[in-house]
């Protein structure tokens, strides 16, 4: 069973590096008209309030998004991810943190679609009733990796799939493995962006992937990040988006979030 839930992490500094690059990913996709299918794999709830006991007790958010609210006269890709949070807290005051599913939401066009899969069932009843009213979403109550097979390809030929597990299975990075090999047979020009963590003492890192996946040259991208002492998440020293099929026109801009997100 497992036990992991977003709402103790949500904001911290794996979420601003991660829906920073989801943002940008998402805006250089669009830049073309043609309809886009999203996958989320591993949705969580979709939305946080982090004056919640649940947020409180680990406020990881303080070394995340916290301290970037402040910041005034940034820079796209920074600004964007900003703007798009700031639009979900509209009086000015940080208090709700839109994940991942909100954050794709929030920039969807009538043409595009978003798949949200999540296997907690407290987070499944959470998204249900979010999404209940909304024709462009679908909600799918069970193994995001499984669902892939279903999804995959789009009807139009494009689409991206975010793969953002917790990590409490020691097999997650083979079942992420095996997933994408099979979603890369059905859909093979597809955007795969997927998150994993850097743990002291554990290989979570996705090195062995582009071997065992055929991917040649520019089709992986591997971005990291380190945190600083304050930033640090217990044993996570930092984490990394890895993306597969990275549209050229966001690739430039990506590559520079690592050194950026430093300063
Ligand atoms: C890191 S959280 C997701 C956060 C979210 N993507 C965001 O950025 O806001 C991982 C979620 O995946 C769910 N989960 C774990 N294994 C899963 C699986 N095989 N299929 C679907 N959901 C899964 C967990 O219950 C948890 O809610």
């Amino acid at each position: 069973m497992l036990s992991y839930r977003h709402g103790f992490h949500a904001g911290n500094p794996a979420d601003v590096f991660k829906h920073t690059v989801l943002v940008t990913l998402v805006g250089a996709m669009q830049e073309k008209p043609r309809g886009i299918v999203f996958v989320d794999t591993h949705a969580g709830a979709a939305m946080y309030d982090l004056t919640s006991l649940m947020a409180q007790k680990t406020a990881e958010y303080r070394a995340g998004i916290e301290p970037l609210w402040a910041r005034q006269g940034l820079d796209s890709p920074w600004r964007d991810y900003l703007e798009a949070v700031r639009s979900f807290n509209p009086d000015g005051k940080l208090r709700y943190y839109p994940g991942s599913p909100m954050l794709i939401r929030s920039m969807l066009r009538k043409s595009d679609r978003l798949y949200l899969c999540e296997l907690h069932t407290s987070e499944q009843q959470v998204l249900a009733a979010r999404f209940a009213d909304d024709r462009q979403v679908e909600v799918i109550a069970g193994d995001g990796y499984r669902a892939l097979e279903r999804i995959l390809p789009p009807p139009g030929g494009r689409g991206l799939v975010l793969i953002d597990p917790s990590f409490e299975l020691k097999t997650e990075l083979e079942l992420m493995t095996d997933a994408l090999a099979r979603a890369l047979r059905r859909f093979g020009h597809g955007v795969y962006v997927l998150w994993y963590p850097l743990i002291e003492g554990r290989d979570t890192a996705p090195d062995a992937m582009p071997g065992a996946l055929g991917l040649v040259g520019e089709q992986w991208l591997d971005l990291r990040v380190k945190f600083s002492p304050a930033q640090r998440l217990g044993r996570m020293t930092g984490c990394g988006m890895a993306i597969i099929n990275c549209p050229y026109r966001a690739r430039a801009v990506l590559e520079r979030l690592p050194e950026e997100f430093k300063s």
